[in-house]
């Protein structure tokens, strides 16, 4: 039952901390627990320390569902590779405006190919780096943690950073989403939702609860007191 008070959210596992000789099996067990947004974390060993995975992960995954797949580009210059993860199966890709000389007209490129486009921000980074570009956004992603790795703690100036980000947003008018991804657990999704935030992303909470990932979702949708959107 979804609260007629309460705003809706949606809550995206990244698949950054599951089994990857059980992708396929990890991502059926999200979907069958009402998951239909997926995040695909790609790092590429410069613009962060981590180098995760890249495009054939992102095939695979798109062989595996019919679910957005979200994927986050933690890489330098991410312009390059936006018509590659479009053609690997991308429905969103969401770029840093720390990691592109030309956060305008990638965001652009995006919407060109058809996909949605979202625009990351770094916990050290001012929101007055994407007041420009909040028009042009599908979706702001309030990282928690600095990118570059699963399992790291929450950053907890985060709530505060998320509700200015959503007064920026209700101010221009807009139904741009918000999104937080780092530290997410039932405790901090829920600090995170009251402060405006929308979008949840996990990996840990998910794929590394005791429970199993039925019961990792199953935690965080509790915390939020919502059934998924
Ligand atoms: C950036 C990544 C991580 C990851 C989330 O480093 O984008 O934030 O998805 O991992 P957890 O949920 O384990 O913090």
């Amino acid at each position: 039952m979804i609260d007629a008070m309460s705003k809706p959210f949606i809550l995206v596992p990244s698949i950054l901390s599951a089994d990857f000789l059980k992708l396929g099996d990890a991502i059926q067990q999200c979907v069958e627990a009402g998951i239909n947004w997926f995040q695909l974390d790609v790092m590429d060993g410069q613009y962060v320390p981590n180098i995760s995975f890249g495009i054939p992960i992102v095939e695979a995954c798109r062989r595996a569902t019919d679910a957005h797949l979200d994927v986050h580009l933690m890489i330098d210059d991410p312009g390059r590779y936006l018509d590659m993860f479009a053609a690997a199966g991308a429905d969103s890709l969401t770029v840093h405006v720390e990691s592109t000389r030309h956060p305008h007209a990638d965001l652009t490129r995006i919407h060109e190919r058809g996909l949605s486009n979202g625009l990351a921000i770094n916990p050290g980074t001012p929101l007055s780096m994407i007041e420009e570009l909040l028009p042009l956004a599908d979706l702001i992603l309030v990282m928690s943690v600095n990118p570059g790795f699963a399992g790291q703690s929450f950053i907890e100036r985060t709530p505060d950073k998320v509700r200015r980000t959503r007064a920026m947003v209700e101010k221009a008018g807009l139904q741009t989403h918000v999104q937080v991804d780092g530290g997410i657990t039932a405790e901090t999704a829920k600090l995170c939702y009251d402060a405006g935030a929308d979008v949840f992303v996990a990996a840990s909470a998910i794929f590394q609860h005791p429970g199993g990932i039925r019961a990792g979702i199953q935690a965080l949708r509790d915390a939020l007191s919502l059934r998924q959107a």
